[in-house]
């Protein structure tokens, strides 16, 4: 089969949403996005975290109230409440669901943990606080201390540490590749990330106690605790010198924006793994295993594989091989941005008094991969002809500034660290005039090992990792 992948010329035929109208009135500021975070640093500089709020304030979810859904009812998830805003993805069993991109969005650099994204492969397991107080995590296999923890062991024996983490499914902006043939996964917008306070331990320092034994060691297995998988429980791999590296910041975690993970977040006990692909950071974590193999868990080979675009969906299927080929495991993000006002299919009206001196502020997300830093991100009104530069915050660093101890939330010291582990947000300033006469409103995004998002989409057979140039259409109606 010849490659799908479409070039540039293509795009106008794949676009199903776009913007009706044109634009008007200018929009608020960036700082606005950044506000919560403001809030917070605030908080830190009193240096006060003494009851009633310990800590940084968990994030405030929005007042809607969390609900079970009807298509949970006759389903293992009959007990799981959860926000209505969240759209359901595949429509059945299990879940799996983004908020709309203008929700998350405005909703600013935390994601609410209700609106936080989220990727199950089967049922949530049930763990009441009985069962969470007793949960064990084994770490065993080519180990020199075979240690099982619960949580407050963990809690006890090692630095308790926070990190602003932004997880991303590799699945992110699928629904463009299905539009040109359909993968096979399931249609995620671009709000298929969500960032949160993550607590817990380093999995270094697990390491490090434990002692892998050397050099047989090359591999650290998670297994999650999905009981009804057809093929067996969730479980990933990393390689071991990058999970013993502390810089790369993968976290044990048990809380989430200060309270306990949620259920659909992997309730007790998560990995949390920053840069990389959400499919690594395994949920309802048993057991980490010290390994001379990369995990057998059917899923490791199985899902998360950037297969390459000359295999179609069910040619890919059909040939275990290519899964099995260590070549095509995903596991940095690669460098990725979108436009999340305007939104696809918003309608803005326009008055002819606006065309005079009325601004129009285009605004977005971007984020890299491995601990880089988006350096660049760039806009074109013209399809790609030309490209000028937009502005860019970077929430997370407002972490770094502030050293705290705190007893929910551990240290915060980032001040030391280098790496960047959230997604950023870029503005850039327009004429209403000029919008009114463009077609389309493109940004791409370059990290700092100058990366750069490509023209062409890589469609590939599971649809992962699509990172072309995000465009919003233009419609003018008069
Ligand atoms: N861990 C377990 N045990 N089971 C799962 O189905 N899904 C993975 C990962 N960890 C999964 C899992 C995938 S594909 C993603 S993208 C992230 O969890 C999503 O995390 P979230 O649901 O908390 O957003």
């Amino acid at each position: 089969m010849s490659s799908p992948a479409p070039s540039l010329s293509d795009r106008g035929s794949i676009e199903s949403e776009s913007i009706t109208g044109t634009c008007s009135s200018p929009a608020t500021s960036l700082d606005e996005l950044v506000d919560d975070v403001t809030v917070k640093s605030e908080f830190k500089s009193d240096g006060d975290f003494a009851e009633p709020a310990p800590g940084l304030p968990p994030v405030p979810d929005a007042d809607t109230p969390l609900v079970v859904d009807e298509t949970d009812i006759n389903t293992p998830d009959k007990w799981v409440k959860r926000d209505p805003r969240l759209v359901r993805l595949t429509g059945k069993h299990p879940f799996n669901s983004e908020a709309r991109l203008d929700t998350l969005f405005a909703a600013g650099f935390l994601t609410p943990t209700s609106l936080f994204y989220v990727r199950n492969h089967g049922a949530v397991p049930k763990v009441n606080a009985d069962r969470a107080r007793n949960w064990k995590l084994r770490v065993h296999g080519l180990v020199q201390r075979e240690a099982t923890f619960s949580i407050a062991d963990l809690k006890r024996m090692f630095p308790v540490v926070t990190l602003p983490i932004t997880l991303v499914c590799a699945g992110n902006r699928r629904k463009e590749q299905n539009m040109v043939q359909k993968s096979l996964g399931f249609n995620w917008g671009a709000a298929g990330l969500s960032t949160a306070l993550f607590t817990g331990v380093y999995l270094a320092d697990v390491l490090e106690y434990v002692k892998p034994q050397r050099p047989s060691s090359k591999h650290v297995v998670f297994e999650g605790a999905d009981a009804d998988l057809p093929n067996g429980p969730y479980g990933t791999s990393q390689k071991l010198p990058v999970a013993a590296n502390r810089e790369k910041g993968m976290l044990i975690a048990w809380k989430m924006n200060g309270l306990d993970l949620e259920p659909d977040h992997g309730f007790p006990l998560r990995m949390v793994i920053p840069g990389q692909i959400g499919g690594r950071s395994v949920k309802w974590l048993t057991r980490i295993e010290i390994s001379e193999v990369e995990s057998q868990h059917y899923l490791h080979f199985n899902d998360n594989k950037m297969l390459p675009t000359q295999l179609g969906a069910q040619q890919a299927r059909g040939e275990p091989h290519w899964w099995h080929d260590p070549k095509y495991i995903i596991n940095d993000l690669n460098v990725n941005s979108a436009i999340a006002e305007p939104n696809h299919g918003e309608v803005l009206p326009v008055h002819p008094e606006d065309l005079v001196e009325s601004q129009y502020q285009i605004k977005g997300y971007a984020y890299a991969g491995g601990g880089r830093r988006v350096t660049r991100t760039e806009i074109s009104l013209d399809e790609g002809n030309s490209w000028a530069l937009a502005d860019i915050v970077y929430p997370e660093d407002l972490y770094r500034s502030v050293v705290v101890e705190d007893p929910v939330y551990g240290s915060l010291d980032l001040t030391e660290r280098d790496t960047s582990f959230c997604w950023c947000f870029w503005s850039f300033n327009v004429s209403v005039e000029e919008l009114t006469k463009c077609n389309a409103i493109m940004v791409r995004a370059t990290d700092e090992s100058q990366a750069l998002q490509q023209r062409d989409m890589y469609w590939n057979a599971t649809g992962m990792m699509n990172n072309w140039w995000f465009r919003v259409a233009i419609h003018h109606e008069r």
